[in-house]
Formats: C-alpha cells, sequence, structure tokens
C-alpha cells in the first residue's frame, strides 16, 4: 500500500514538474507547402541545408532536426530558438514556422478513460451484419496499440491485405511485427522524436513505456477496438457489459501511428509526421482523439488542421473527438470544416447498484460494484468539520471499517478527489453525491457508489438523526440494466459550441456514445491506470468524446466501404443530415450539465444513426476551393491561407458569408439584415429520378424562406441548389435560435440544423457614447 500510495501521488505531481523544465529551444514546425516530392533523399537534403542555415556546424543542424516529412506534403521540425525560427521563416521557399505545442488524450480523467457498446442486445442497428468492410483501411492516431488483445485478431476468411497498402508495421521494444501484425493490424509505426525533444529522453526502465508501437497507456487499445475492433464473443469487466465485444466495422483494417506517450501528450511535430506516413500509406479514415483546449490557435498555426487539410485532398475522412471541457458553450476543440468533430452521449445502459441502511432505508445508484459490502455508514463532516472529501483535509483521519457519504456540492470537490481521499483514509468504500446531470459510472480505485441529491439528502439527514455511529450499510453488487432512457443523453463534459474561431460553422457536428463505453484494454494497465489498483483485465469501461470519435471513425469506415467514391465531405453530409434528433422514447435528445433539451451546439446535427447514414438521399459536397474561399472569408490572407494548403491562393476581393460554404448545417451568427443562402445537394439515392419537398421550422425571430420548396433529380441532373433567405423580425443584440431545414422525398429525410443570431438592436452607439463618457471622466488619483 505505501509504494503504491508514493507512485499514485507521483501521477499527480509529474506534470507540475514538467511545466517547470524552461529551455530557450523549442521545437518548431517548418512547412514548406504541398511540393511534388519525387525524391525522398533530395528532399531531405534540401530541408538540412535550410536548417544548416541558422546554424554555424552542418553537424548541430543534423542533431537539432526532428523529423523530415517529405511523403505528402514537404517540411521539417527542429529543435531550434526563436531567433532562429524568425530566420528561417524569412528563407525563400519556407511558407510559415510554428511553435510544435503537446496536445492531449480527450478523456475524462487520467485514471479513468473510455469505451464502447459492445452489448449486441443494446445495439440491434449497429450496420456491420450489411458491410464487411474488408477494403476500407482505418488509421488510428492515439498510444499505441497491444496486439494480442483478441479485438485485434483476424475476422474469419479476411482478403488479403488491399494492394492500395504501402504502410508498414515497424519493429520495437516488445514488438515483434512478424507476431503482432496481420490481415487485421496491418500497420504499425510510432513517432517520438517530437516527445523526447519536449520532455526528454524516454527512459523505459523508470517507466512503463515501449519504444515500439505497443501500448502502455491503454487509451489506443480501447480507441481501435471501438473503430475496427474484431468480432470477440463473451466480453466484459468482471460481468458487467457482458456480451460480444465488436467495433463499428470489425472487419475493416487497422493501421496504428502511435504519436501519444506518457501522461497522455501527444507533440504536434510527432503528429504531423503520422499524418505525412498516413496519407502516403493509403489509410481511409483517420480517427485522432485528442486536441488542445481553447483558446484556439488560428488555423494557419495547427498540425492537426495542416494535416487533415491534406488528408481531406487525398479523400481522406478525418474525424476528431470534441473535447471534454463541457458543458460551457464555446470550447469545442478541432473546428476545422474539412475534418469531423464529434461530441460525446450516453447509451441505454444503466449499473444500478442498491444500498440498504440499517435495514430500513433503501437508495440506488451506479457503480461497478462486484462484491456485497457491510460496513458502517459514516457523513464526511464527522471526521472533520465541513466535510469537503480531499486528500488535505483529511489529514491522516482513519476511516477504517467505513462507507463515506460524501457530497460533491461541498467543496466543491470532484469525484476523484474524494475517492483518493478515502482511499488514503482505508476507508471500505464511497457513497458520492452528485448533480443528477453528471453521473455516468467510471472505473474506481475504491468501491464507489454515485447517488443523486435527492437520495444523498435521504441519507444525510438518517444520518443526523442517528446519535450513535453505529449505522450499518450493505451495498449490494452492481446490475447491468439496459433500455434505459432517457438515452441517449449529451455527456455533461463534451465540449459545446460555438467554434470560438469560426463561429459561423457548426461544431461539433455529430453526437456519438462516450460514456461508460466498454473495449479492449492490455491486461498489464490497471483498469483504473493507477498502481495502486492490481487487477488486471482484458476489456474496460472508459468514457470521454475520445470515445465518441472512434465511434464515428467505425461508422466512416463502413460508409466508405459501401460507398468509395463518396468524398470526406459527402459521408460527414451523410451521418449528420440523418441523425436522431431525438431519444428512444422520441423526446429531444437531454443535454446533460443542463437537463434542458440540447441545441445544435451539444450535438451538431444529432446522434450518429449508422444505418440511416448508409442511405441518406441527398448529399451536402464541398471542393477544397470552397474550403479556400471559407478562409478567405475568415479573414485569412494569401500568406496565412497557403501555411495551412501549401499552395497559393487567390481570394475574391470582397469578403463574403461562410454561411455559404456548402455544408450540411447553416449557422448565421450574426443577422443584422435579410440575407440570403445558397446550398447545393447531390441526389445519392438508389433512384435517379425523385422529388424532393423542403419543411421548415423557423428560429425565433426569424422568417425562414426556401426556394425552391421543390427539388427534381433525373437521370441528367443529379444537382440541384436552393435558396435560403433569413429576415430578421425582432431587435436582438444577440441571441441563438435554432430551426431546420428538412428535405424529404417521402422515403428519405435530409435534415440540416439552422442556427441563427439575430443582431438587430442599434444600441451599438449608445454604448460606445456612455463609454466616451467615461473615458472623460478625470481618474481619481492619477
Ligand atoms: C539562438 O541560437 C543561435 C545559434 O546557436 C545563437 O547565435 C543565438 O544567440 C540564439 N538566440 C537566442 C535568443 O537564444
Ligand atoms: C503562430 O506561430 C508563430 C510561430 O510560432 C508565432 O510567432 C505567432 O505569434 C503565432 N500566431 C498566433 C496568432 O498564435
Ligand atoms: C533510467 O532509469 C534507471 C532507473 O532509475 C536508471 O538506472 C537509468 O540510468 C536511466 N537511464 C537513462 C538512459 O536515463
Ligand atoms: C500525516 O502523518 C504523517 C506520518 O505520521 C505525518 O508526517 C504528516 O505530517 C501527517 N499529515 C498531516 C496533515 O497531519
Ligand atoms: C492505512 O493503512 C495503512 C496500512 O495498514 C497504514 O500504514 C496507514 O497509516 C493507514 N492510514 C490511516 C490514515 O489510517
Ligand atoms: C463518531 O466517529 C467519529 C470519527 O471516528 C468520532 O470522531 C466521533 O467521536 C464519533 N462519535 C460518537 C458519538 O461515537
Amino acid at each position: 500500500m505505501t509504494n503504491g500510495y508514493h507512485s499514485f501521488l507521483g501521477l499527480a505531481f509529474m506534470s507540475l514538474c514538467l511545466i517547470q523544465s524552461v529551455s530557450t529551444s523549442d521545437v518548431y514546425i517548418v512547412y514548406l507547402g504541398l511540393k511534388d516530392v519525387q525524391d525522398h533523399i533530395l528532399t531531405s537534403n534540401y530541408h538540412l541545408n535550410l536548417l544548416s542555415g541558422v546554424f554555424q556546424r552542418k553537424e548541430d543542424a543534423k542533431q537539432s532536426m526532428v523529423y523530415s516529412y517529405k511523403q505528402s506534403f514537404s517540411g521539417f521540425s527542429a529543435k531550434i530558438n526563436s531567433t532562429q525560427a524568425a530566420t528561417l521563416a524569412e528563407m525563400e521557399g519556407v511558407v510559415s514556422v510554428f511553435k510544435s505545442r503537446i496536445l492531449r488524450l480527450h478523456t475524462t480523467r487520467s485514471w479513468d478513460f473510455m469505451g464502447l457498446n459492445l452489448n449486441p442486445t443494446a445495439d440491434k442497428s449497429n450496420p456491420l451484419q450489411l458491410t464487411h468492410g474488408d477494403n476500407t483501411i482505418v488509421g488510428i492516431f492515439d498510444t499505441g496499440i497491444w496486439p494480442e488483445s483478441k479485438s485485434f485478431h483476424e475476422e474469419p476468411n479476411m482478403h488479403p491485405i488491399p494492394r492500395t497498402w504501402k504502410g508498414k508495421c515497424v519493429s520495437g521494444q516488445n514488438f515483434n511485427p512478424k507476431k503482432a501484425c496481420n490481415l487485421k493490424l496491418i500497420g504499425a509505426r510510432y513517432y517520438l522524436e517530437g516527445y523526447e525533444q519536449e520532455h526528454g529522453t524516454l527512459n523505459t526502465s523508470e517507466t512503463t513505456e515501449y519504444r515500439s508501437p505497443r501500448d502502455a497507456i491503454g487509451h489506443g487499445t480501447h480507441t481501435a477496438s471501438i473503430a475496427v475492433g474484431s468480432t470477440v464473443k463473451t466480453a466484459s469487466f468482471f460481468g458487467f457489459g457482458q456480451g460480444t465485444a465488436r467495433g463499428g466495422a470489425p472487419r475493416a483494417r487497422l493501421a496504428v501511428y502511435k504519436v501519444c506517450w506518457e501522461d497522455g501528450k501527444c507533440s504536434e511535430a510527432d503528429i504531423l509526421a503520422a499524418f505525412d506516413d498516413a496519407i502516403s500509406d493509403g489509410v481511409d479514415v483517420i480517427s485522432a482523439s485528442f486536441g488542445s483546449p481553447p483558446p484556439l490557435l488560428p488555423f494557419y498555426n495547427s498540425s492537426t488542421v495542416i494535416g487533415s487539410f491534406h488528408a481531406m485532398q487525398k479523400g481522406i475522412s478525418v474525424i476528431f473527438s470534441a473535447g471534454n471541457n463541457g458543458p460551457d458553450p464555446s470550447v469545442v476543440q478541432n473546428v476545422a470544416p474539412w475534418s469531423t468533430c464529434v461530441g460525446a452521449s450516453s447509451i441505454d445502459r444503466n449499473f444500478p447498484t442498491r444500498i440498504l441502511v440499517d435495514n430500513s432505508l433503501f437508495v440506488t445508484g451506479e457503480s461497478f460494484n462486484t462484491e456485497l459490502i457491510e460496513a458502517k455508514l459514516v457523513v464526511a463532516r464527522r471526521y472533520f468539520r465541513g466535510g469537503i472529501c480531499k486528500m488535505d483535509k483529511w489529514r491522516n483521519k482513519s476511516a477504517t471499517g467505513a462507507v463515506i457519504l460524501c457530497f460533491s456540492i461541498q467543496g466543491p470537490v470532484e469525484i476523484e478527489d474524494a475517492e483518493v481521499a478515502v482511499w488514503l483514509a482505508n476507508a471500505t468504500g464511497l457513497i458520492f453525491v452528485n448533480s443528477p446531470t453528471r453521473q455516468y459510472v467510471e472505473v474506481d480505485i475504491i468501491p464507489t457508489i454515485r447517488i443523486d441529491m435527492i437520495q444523498g439528502t435521504k441519507l444525510n439527514n438518517y444520518l443526523s438523526q442517528s446519535i450513535t455511529n453505529q449505522t450499518k450499510v450493505r451495498i449490494f453488487p452492481s446490475k447491468t440494466v439496459i433500455k434505459q432512457s432517457p438515452a441517449p443523453v449529451v455527456a455533461d463534459f463534451s465540449s459545446r459550441g460555438p467554434s470560438s474561431i469560426s463561429p459561423d460553422i457548426l461544431k461539433p457536428d455529430i453526437s456519438a456514445p462516450g460514456i461508460s463505453i466498454l473495449a479492449a484494454w492490455p491486461p498489464g494497465i490497471s483498469p483504473t491506470s493507477t498502481d495502486i489498483d492490481e487487477r488486471s483485465v482484458e476489456w474496460n469501461f472508459q468514457s470521454g468524446t475520445s470515445m465518441s470519435c472512434p465511434h464515428v471513425s467505425g461508422v466512416v469506415a463502413l460508409l466508405k466501404s459501401v460507398h468509395p467514391d463518396w468524398s470526406p465531405a459527402a459521408i460527414k453530409s451523410a451521418m449528420m443530415t440523418t441523425a436522431y434528433k431525438t431519444d428512444i422514447n422520441r423526446d429531444t435528445i437531454l443535454s446533460g450539465g443542463t437537463n434542458e433539451e440540447s441545441s445544435p451546439f451539444d450535438i451538431g446535427a444529432g446522434h450518429l444513426n449508422p444505418l440511416k447514414a448508409m442511405d441518406p438521399g441527398l448529399v451536402y459536397d464541398t471542393k477544397a476551393d470552397d474550403y479556400i474561399l471559407f478562409l478567405c472569408n475568415n479573414g485569412y490572407t494569401k500568406d496565412q491561407i497557403k501555411r495551412i494548403t501549401g499552395t497559393t491562393v487567390t481570394c475574391p476581393k470582397e469578403h463574403t458569408t461562410n454561411a455559404n460554404l456548402n455544408y450540411p448545417s447553416i449557422t448565421v451568427f450574426s443577422l443584422q439584415s435579410t440575407m440570403t443562402i445558397k446550398r447545393t445537394v447531390r441526389n445519392v439515392g438508389y433512384k435517379k429520378t425523385s422529388i424532393y419537398f423542403a419543411s421548415i421550422v423557423s428560429p425565433n425571430g426569424v422568417e425562414v424562406t426556401v426556394w425552391p420548396r421543390i427539388l427534381c433529380f433525373s437521370y441528367f441532373s443529379d444537382e440541384s441548389s436552393y435558396y435560403v433567405t433569413l429576415k430578421p423580425q425582432k431587435l436582438s443584440q444577440g441571441r441563438y435560435d435554432y430551426g431546420e431545414i428538412v428535405w424529404s422525398d417521402g422515403y428519405h429525410t435530409v435534415r440540416s440544423p439552422l442556427v441563427v443570431c439575430v443582431d438587430t438592436a442599434t444600441l451599438a452607439s449608445a454604448v460606445d457614447d456612455q463609454y466616451s463618457e467615461a473615458l472623460d471622466q478625470p481618474v481619481a488619483g492619477a
């Protein structure tokens, strides 16, 4: 226990130490644009020559070089100081120079990660019975892979590896490609240079890490099995969530790109190297469950934005997680319009856990409790004033033999803090009282039952009336129940829109399951990722947008295999326009964190509906040129746009609204007067001749007209445009209202969210006057 104690604290404090290590040189990415890279050796030499220009000796330049990117675009990363970066930026041929940042995995906590609904009875709509996906390759950018997991064994009768595949399965520490790779896991690479430049050489004897594609954290194994895990019968976590495990596209091929290391840190220099390889390796989908919380950098300073742009140009769909910074508005990450951004929501499965107090009072919570617990029940404030369940407040008080009742509101305190506090006090268990909108089960370091405020208040008042310390509590093993409503509910932690950098494109795009998801786990890593936990499991529950992202990636793999000619934009459109707006009871999906009806800023177009996405009827397609126009309208200069696209572009003289980007959702973030927006749809339905009718739900205070109201498609014309006119009908200084535009041919329903912020009130001048008056006042004491 003592050992465990120290290493557990070490985990928490390590990140502090790393932040303090300041060095004058940093890893910078030097981007040379989209060059037609013919000769890799020549290109590498060219990179080195450029870099040598800022060093006295060529040897020093060689030393500082981190990567030379030469497969899919041209550039390099190097460890240099700010003067050298500025000099390089001025050199001929250099498009941009920016610092490589460290991005973070999108899990809800450091020791509790994500999962997948592997229970076939709860997931009948999964279309994998219909398609095979043998011919699609999903690239997972994450913490690597545990290749021995049954999720990565071959499915029966798999075809040979697609001939388009040019990737590699590389060898490394505890990773023998001959044993690890097969017809399922067809590629595995790892990228460490950028990480090591920032954090020093990885010492694999000091910590559990592998200089290889092997996963030492569990996150990458979990996300990969969510997206493409093979079918495995009888998966469960100690009996919970028992059923057949399988990814969204169980026959799709897996290519692993390990870019995230200890503490879930992922260097942008490494990520860009993975994009460079994955694009030329020939993946069809890239799934990346990491990001950097706001403030968001401009698009031209982000390697994920640049990498995903080049991927999109090659027809590769890039799927990102939205982040776990919810439920406050405007914190969504990964917002570029050419990638897909995924929020997280619950599924219809609960783990009810009964608590009996003194044989007289029953309450029910949720947990993964495996055994009958009999103990005394004590409220935290019995131990010290205030009852704040935090380690530093507890001060060595022993709680042996007790189950402790803690309130999140007292402190306030996070459940992880409370678990550590009562674990250190040697308690038997924890009953944690939390807001009902923030309840979801996770794997815990100590038996922990989550209950809501009403039940918690009952327990608290019962304990206040008892004068002795002898209240007995019995906690029964948890059960797995399905078909529980409301479901789905948006996770409170799921990052919400609007995008803080381009509010005229709705983000997130879509939501998918990301709460208490069961998926593959490396047996060498405890399910809580802590040393104090000695359990070994093959399957683990995790929560986060990290888990919802690969759900979408798996479905994209299926869509790609059914519709190989669809662009990433068409695939995204198919998923968005067919997404569920309602839950299993046909009520509007709730938003966790507020318990009110969700808005498009919570779930984008809605909750992923894989079967419908196969046959959306119409799609909104977008080309690279449309995205360049988007960047122009966003106010970026030609030079700044070149830093993203790598090519010289021309912008029209006048900026127009980005509401005209042919996106499957419509957002006008400042409607000051009547405006008209254009959209173009393509008929991808089975019937070439079809007629679609529009129906409209107008946002509050906006008159919406669609023209024409009828769209006809035939053998000769599979594309049609329509116009949406928005007329403000109220005085407002900006608040978002929501509506929708739906096209239907009687069979297909093609729904687009319509988000409008009316900004008509001309009170601005009055505000200005007040402001200038204030400026005119003499300043006291000046
Ligand atoms: C950056 O490195 C160069 C070459 O080593 C050196 O001449 C220069 O003084 C350094 N500048 C800073 C700001 O450290
Ligand atoms: C973009 O990156 C460059 C190089 O690191 C930096 O000088 C510039 O300030 C960054 N721009 C923004 C707006 O962050
Ligand atoms: C790694 O850590 C071990 C144990 O602390 C130490 O003995 C060894 O010298 C370290 N290796 C490197 C390369 O730092
Ligand atoms: C807890 O106990 C340890 C060992 O007895 C002691 O060193 C430490 O100061 C105590 N901490 C507090 C907060 O009382
Ligand atoms: C908890 O138990 C361990 C091992 O028996 C002991 O060393 C430690 O002092 C106990 N802690 C408290 C707060 O009682
Ligand atoms: C109840 O337990 C607490 C903590 O062990 C102790 O401080 C308190 O004196 C006890 N009260 C009674 C009435 O036994």
